[in-house]
């Protein structure tokens, strides 16, 4: 981490939370939420976002949504529009996490198209990027993820409006993470990339959080590294103590 970027650590909850477990799960966070150096969201279900954003107003932490769909209104069925995200008091917005590339077809193109949404109505958008292991193995990383960013970044972003979340595809839930030179090392291409796209000030001051089997364990780690500016965290968000521990880390 750098001294000039402030830490986010970002809870992604997936189809994970029935009202009860979520909101005890949301509270738990909440009480503790001022006490860490860092920003701390987390993006439950659609089903629980207004009331988790409702009993945690003024806790300081913050609340998104996992996906939002491009259009502003219409004959979507089942989607969420990003307006509609806003309107449950949601302020940030997951986009293009690789499960939605993967089981909704998500393309940069679509993504960028959300991101522009997710802006409009006033939401922070958490990008995801991420090479799959077959891309890795063949040597593609980097060009993957440049292209995924040149992709999925509209030219309005700036770093107020996005985070970016780098998360090997390989590392998600499986147990496995990038070591925590090969993540260095690819979150500093991120911002290089981003410096050429947007200048290098927006690549300077972006947040770029670290996403795949992140845990308490292997946080301190991650997080020691310059250009690794926190972290999404799938499994080890669904328990309070593992993921305010993974808070903890940013600390030290
Ligand atoms: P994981 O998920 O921490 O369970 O690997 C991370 C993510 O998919 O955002």
């Amino acid at each position: 981490m750098s001294q000039s970027r402030r830490p986010v650590i970002a809870g992604n909850w997936k189809m994970n939370g029935l009202h009860e477990d979520g909101l005890a799960l949301a509270k738990a966070v909440a009480a503790q939420a001022q006490q860490f150096d860092c920003d701390i969201v987390v993006c439950p279900p659609s089903t629980l976002l207004r009331e988790i954003a409702s009993v945690t107003a003024d806790t300081g932490l913050g609340v998104g949504a996992q996906d939002c769909h491009q259009a502003a209104n219409g004959a979507f069925t089942g989607d969420i529009s990003a307006e509609m995200v806003r309107d449950t008091g949601a302020t940030y917005a997951i986009i293009g996490h690789s499960e939605r590339r993967e089981y909704h077809n998500e393309t940069d193109e679509i993504v960028k198209a959300k991101v522009k949404a997710a802006h409009t109505a006033g939401l922070v958008a958490i990008v995801c990027v991420g090479e799959t292991e077959g891309q890795r193995d063949s040597g593609q990383t980097m060009s993957v993820i440049a292209d995924q960013i040149e992709g999925g970044l509209p030219d309005t972003a700036d770093a107020e409006n996005i985070i970016i979340a780098f998360e090997p595809v390989w590392a998600i839930g499986t147990g496995r993470t990038a070591s925590p030179e090969d993540a260095q090392e690819i979150h500093q291409h991120i911002r290089t990339v981003v410096s050429d796209r947007l200048g290098s000030a927006v690549g300077e001051a972006m947040r770029v959080l670290y996403g795949g089997s992140m845990k308490p364990a292997n946080a301190a780690d991650l997080l020691a590294q310059p250009d690794i500016d926190g972290g999404l965290i799938g499994g080890a968000s669904l328990k309070s103590s593992d993921f305010l521990a993974i808070a903890e880390a940013v600390s030290k």
